[in-house]
């Protein structure tokens, strides 16, 4: 299936306050941002014409741009009503938004400082992230880094350098996505989504210190305590695998997504999954 260029469609792009044409939305190639990874953006689904918590996704852009040192120029009340206007010009029904802020072409070098930060927000239509209904994955030898390292919270570009790598080897692997240790050797994250195990009931995912905390993450534990299912957040180690009953990635872009494999080791879509995606599919569309 052929996929329209993403630099050549129809619509509108919300771009620092103005909605300009598709084609028109362009940036200098001194930004600072392209040649120094600073650049920090959002992914968020569209269901019936409404972005799914749109108010957190807006909160958090905001605090991983802080988290890299610059402050957006729009609050949260006015990106969300940025984000509704773009959706509305574009008549989405049913898509994908994303917002990117980045440092501008005003200084070039290490140094930030004299940079204008830039907000831009796409919304499109997007269907289902993986054709799969459960997918394979493979361990990558990329590790998330400590929090020492880099600021893992925060969902900037650069951070997903080693995400790009990894995804594009399980890829070229046969798989659909990677699943990453992190820099101790413990579960973390696939490229795009967070990681969940069912152990004797129970929900295992790996706690926050190098894994984007997802806002899906934070949804899924919220729905499996209102059906009574223990949720445990802690760290977990890969030896653990071989006990899980039950295997799912969560995010915005994946929603919740079975796992059917990882190395090999098969997993069924059971029950606690299935309830999972039932739950968080009326949540969605409510
Ligand atoms: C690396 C990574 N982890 C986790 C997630 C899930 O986050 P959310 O549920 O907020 O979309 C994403 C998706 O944005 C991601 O890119």
């Amino acid at each position: 299936m052929s996929v329209l260029p993403f630099d050549d469609r129809d619509g509108v792009i919300w771009y620092n306050g103005k909605l300009v044409h598709w084609r028109d939305a362009k940036v200098h190639l001194l930004s600072h941002s392209l040649h120094y990874g600073n650049a920090v953006f959002e992914g968020a689904r569209v269901y019936n014409g409404k972005v799914f918590k749109l108010a957190e996704h807006s909160r958090r852009l905001v605090k991983s741009a802080k988290m890299l040192a610059y402050d957006l120029p729009y609050s949260v009340e006015e990106l969300d009503a940025a984000t509704k206007l773009v959706v509305a010009e574009n008549k989405l029904d049913s898509g994908y938004v994303r917002p990117l802020a980045w440092r501008g072409a005003e200084v070039i070098g290490v140094s930030a400082k004299g940079t204008k930060v830039h907000v831009m927000i796409a919304a499109f239509p997007w269907g289902a992230y993986y054709e799969q209904k459960a997918i394979k994955l493979v361990t990558s030898k990329w590790k998330r880094p400590s929090p020492e390292s880099s600021p893992a919270g925060s969902k900037a570009a650069g951070l997903y350098i080693i995400c790009t790598l990894a995804k594009d080897e399980a890829l070229a692997a046969g798989v659909q996505d990677a699943l990453m240790h992190d820099y101790k050797g413990r579960l973390s994250e696939a490229t795009g989504a967070n990681l969940f195990l069912v152990l004797d009931g129970e929900l295992h995912t790996p706690t926050t210190e190098t894994i984007l905390n997802g806002i899906t993450r934070q949804t899924v534990m919220e729905l499996a305590r209102k059906r009574g299912i223990k949720v445990v957040e802690r760290e977990i180690w890969p030896d653990e695998l071989a006990k899980a009953s039950e295997v799912f990635l969560t995010g915005s872009a994946v929603e919740v997504q079975p796992v059917g494999a990882i190395d090999g080791r098969e997993y069924p879509v059971g029950p606690i999954t299935q309830q999972m995606i039932a739950d968080y599919h009326a949540l969605v569309r409510s």
